[in-house]
């Protein structure tokens, strides 16, 4: 194992033989920086309002970094809460043994969930009153306060109570003795759109509505109630958008989520990296791959890597990303396979079986981003990160 570096829950995966343990970075794996993610906390909450909060939003095992690693730094950056999508992810984290409040963004509806939400200190986001009466049950059997988070669909059209007859719920609701709102809270559907900053933006008009509900239920009254609106975003578009607090996903893992410029130093805290494994001279006019979609067209200096679909890379991808070796890049051609791609490495005369080369990342000067792979594969940069597959170890440095 390479000095100085940790390997998360993944690696551990890898059965050892008897040899020895095998090095998680023999064939091909993901390194997490920890100081960039928490870098990235500290840069984003430079730009929040004062006295805003920040919850890191670690779903999908932290978008594809590892939860516990990231939630971590991001605490060691000043992150006040976490969000998870699932209750299994807000168990593990617990089992993990990290201790600060964990919002679980998707719904939970029935008792034996809810009841093992409140046996873990999770927050649930509450959507509909039926759940609600069931907490307040929970509270009271168990004689302890169940803190939730009543959400409101503002526009999105997914979870959250209905605008139009919240105020009732919210009276209703505010009156069950067992249950705190510990927040309240709504998602934006267009944060990332061009015309975000605008007026009459559709972001803006859920923000609008948001503060009317807000108004409505005079929330001054009740200062410990948090309320957050925006995710990486919304935090974008302007202060007005901050609430008391933001959720913050992709930002925090050091991407750009808008289609605009944004305004954060942000390090990119993956990098995705796999080993030479064979180089090979082919004619010219030879098919390399699968369906010999790409054909040569001189004489070719391939190099195969050990990295393919079956670790997450997107087979429609093929064709369209190069890697880096040394700060020079080189073309992936061919299909990509299930375990291996191939890459020309023509005139190249450094590149040597067990380099390693960079698919994602930085190397002298040069980078490649996820956002690339996003734009090249007609998805989101969320749906790249989140598309690796446990079979490449997660590396912490
Ligand atoms: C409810 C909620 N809040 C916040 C986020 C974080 O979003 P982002 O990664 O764009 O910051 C998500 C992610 O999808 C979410 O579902």
């Amino acid at each position: 194992m390479l000095r100085g570096l940790k390997t998360s829950k993944y690696a551990s995966q890898v059965v050892s033989n008897p040899l020895g343990s095998l090095d998680p970075t023999q064939r091909a794996w993901i390194e997490v920086s920890g100081q960039s993610i928490e870098h990235n906390v500290r840069e984003i909450k430079s730009l929040l309002k004062k006295g805003c909060q920040f919850m890191a939003v670690v779903k999908a095992d932290g978008y594809g970094h590892d939860a516990k690693f990231v939630s971590q730094n991001a605490i060691k950056g000043g992150a006040d809460k976490l969000g998870v999508a699932t209750l299994q992810e807000g168990l593990n984290l617990r089992s993990e043994g990290i201790r600060e409040p964990i919002l679980v963004l998707g719904n939970i509806y029935t008792r034996k969930d809810l009841l093992i939400c409140f046996q873990n200190n999770l927050m649930p986001t509450i959507s509909d009153i039926k759940q609600c009466i069931i907490c307040n049950q929970i509270g009271e059997k168990y004689k302890k306060l169940f803190y939730v988070h009543l959400k409101i669909d503002t526009g999105m059209s997914r979870l959250g109570f209905d605008i139009k007859n919240f105020i009732q719920n919210f009276e209703n609701i505010i009156s069950f003795e067992n249950i705190i709102i510990d927040g309240i809270y709504s998602h934006l559907s267009t944060a990332d759109a061009l015309d975000a900053s605008n007026e009459n933006s559709y972001a803006n008009i859920q923000r609008r509505r948001f503060l009317q509900l807000l108004s409505n239920i005079s929330i001054n009254k009740y200062p410990n109630i948090t309320t957050h609106l925006a995710n990486s975003a919304g935090i974008l578009i302007d202060k007005n958008f901050h609430f008391d607090m933001v959720r913050v996903g992709l930002c925090m893992y050091g991407y750009n989520p808008s289609q605009y410029q944004m305004n954060l130093k942000l390090k990119p805290a993956m990098s995705l990296k796999s080993k030479v494994s064979f180089i090979r001279i082919i004619d010219n006019k030879v098919g390399v791959s699968y369906g010999k979609n790409f054909i040569t067209t001189k004489k070719t200096k391939l190099a195969v890597i050990s990295i393919g679909y079956a670790d997450g890379i997107y087979r429609t991808l093929s064709n369209k990303i190069s890697l880096l070796h040394n700060g020079k890049t080189y073309p992936q051609i061919g299909a990509i396979t299930m375990d291996q791609l191939m890459i020309d490495i023509t005139g190249a005369n450094d590149i040597n079986v067990g380099d390693t080369v960079i698919l994602l990342g930085c190397d002298e000067g040069k980078s490649i981003s996820p956002v690339d792979w996003a734009s090249a594969a007609s998805t989101i940069t969320w749906e790249i990160l989140c598309s690796f597959k446990n079979r490449l170890p997660r590396v912490q440095i």
